[in-house]
């Protein structure tokens, strides 16, 4: 990433041209790129003391005095852990700095909280139970069919070498030429348009600039908002040539997915869907996250029903003709079901370093079953 960058305020009257205008608080933060056209757009979003910039620079710049600590080395490549004094559960580790914010086309519909970073009508509307009509569920179509696509071409790009951040740019590039708004960014804050959970990291990792090697797998989660509607999907891939134990893990989690999505129908209760989940992981030596659950998903990102993935919960409610929601179990090798959060507050991961999966598919409940929104092609045999 050099030379020029487009002006980053988000609402840029002028076609966010190439920017010269370089923010001092962010130069002097250490964060790269956040460049404007000119004062107003500076003023605009980029300005200290702005809400949303104060939270750009919490983000890229978690705590200042670790960036004035000299022991926060950056390597050749000017690369650094903004962590360092963190106990990692494992060998991952981010790669900062994060790229400068991604810029949405203005012609682009936008989800509530893409400036504010509050997801006010989610806050309001997330507990009441909505079913869809017959024209909002091919509005629902679209948007996991797009979601898809998108995921797809993300995975295509999964090779050894290849940095989170790039297949955030593909992604953002995908999703921004089907004239849709990458849901992740900016929801509560989140700074990029996916999620890339990599080995230990159980979901919400944050692209950056750690390379892929070959023996990892990458969990890619895509969610878009296209007229009006989420969607939402992820599936976990090897890097290169896997070991066993990461192949058995990918093949329990999809096993798990498909299981659940199998038994789909109106009456089958929510809470039974871990029922069905639990007991496959544990005949695998494997084990069910349980702070992370499914979510009803439609104008809102995520709202009831949220379906636990563990079994003996107490999740109330019943599936209904119309209903939208995904299932996306998250399952660990080893029997620890617990997380660790990175000092980011995203990054959530293994308490013991030993990897972790997930797939995901959205659904909508029919008259007589299921429909798999999101669904791809079977995945190659591992
Ligand atoms: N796509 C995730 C899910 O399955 C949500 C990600 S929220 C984000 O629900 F902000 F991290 F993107
Ligand atoms: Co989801």
């Amino acid at each position: 990433m050099s030379g020029t960058v487009a002006c980053q305020s988000a609402k840029c009257p002028n076609g966010h041209p190439p920017s010269k205008l370089e923010c001092p608080t962010c130069h002097k933060l250490g964060i790269q790129g956040s460049f404007f056209c000119g004062q107003e757009c500076f003023k605009a979003d980029c300005k200290s003391g702005q809400k949303s910039h104060k939270r750009v620079h919490d983000i890229v710049a978690p705590r200042k005095p670790l960036l004035d600590d000299p022991s926060i080395s950056k390597s050749g490549d000017g690369t650094f852990n903004p962590f360092h004094n963190f106990e990692f559960t494992g060998s991952m580790r981010p790669v900062y700095p994060l790229s400068p914010r991604r810029i949405i086309p203005e012609h682009i519909k936008r989800p509530d909280y893409a400036e504010s970073g509050e997801p006010t009508s989610e806050v309001k509307g997330a507990g009441r139970l909505r079913i869809l009509t017959l024209e909002e569920q091919e509005k629902m179509r679209v948007a996991c069919r797009l979601s898809r696509e998108v995921l797809d071409i993300a995975a295509s790009h999964v090779r050894p070498g290849i940095t989170t951040d790039e297949i955030d740019a593909i992604v953002h590039e995908a999703t921004i030429e089907r004239n849709a708004y990458p849901s992740p960014l900016n929801y509560r804050d989140f700074p990029k348009s996916v999620c890339t959970s990599l080995n230990e990291v159980i979901c919400h990792g944050i692209p950056d600039q750690r390379k892929l090697q070959e023996g990892d797998i990458i969990n890619i989660d895509v969610s878009l908002y296209y007229d009006g509607f989420h969607g939402d999907v992820n599936a976990t891939y090897p890097v290169g040539r896997i070991d066993d134990e990461s192949k058995k893990l990918i093949r329990t989690t999809r096993e798990c997915l498909d299981e659940a999505i199998k038994l789909c129908k109106p009456g089958f209760l929510i809470r039974d869907i871990g029922k069905t989940i639990e007991p496959i992981a544990r005949a695998n030596g494997c084990s069910v996250v349980r702070m992370y659950t499914g979510h009803g998903i439609n104008e809102l990102f995520h709202c009831t029903p949220y379906p636990p993935h563990y079994a003996k919960n107490k999740a109330i409610g019943m599936m209904k003709p119309g209903m939208t929601l995904t299932i996306e179990p998250m399952i660990n090798i080893g029997s620890h079901w617990d997380l660790v959060h990175w000092p980011d507050n995203w990054t959530a991961t293994t308490v013991d370093g030993k990897k972790s999966a997930q797939f995901e598919e959205t659904l909508l409940i029919t008259e007589t079953g299921v429909e798999v929104l999101t669904a791809g092609k079977p995945m190659e045999l591992l």
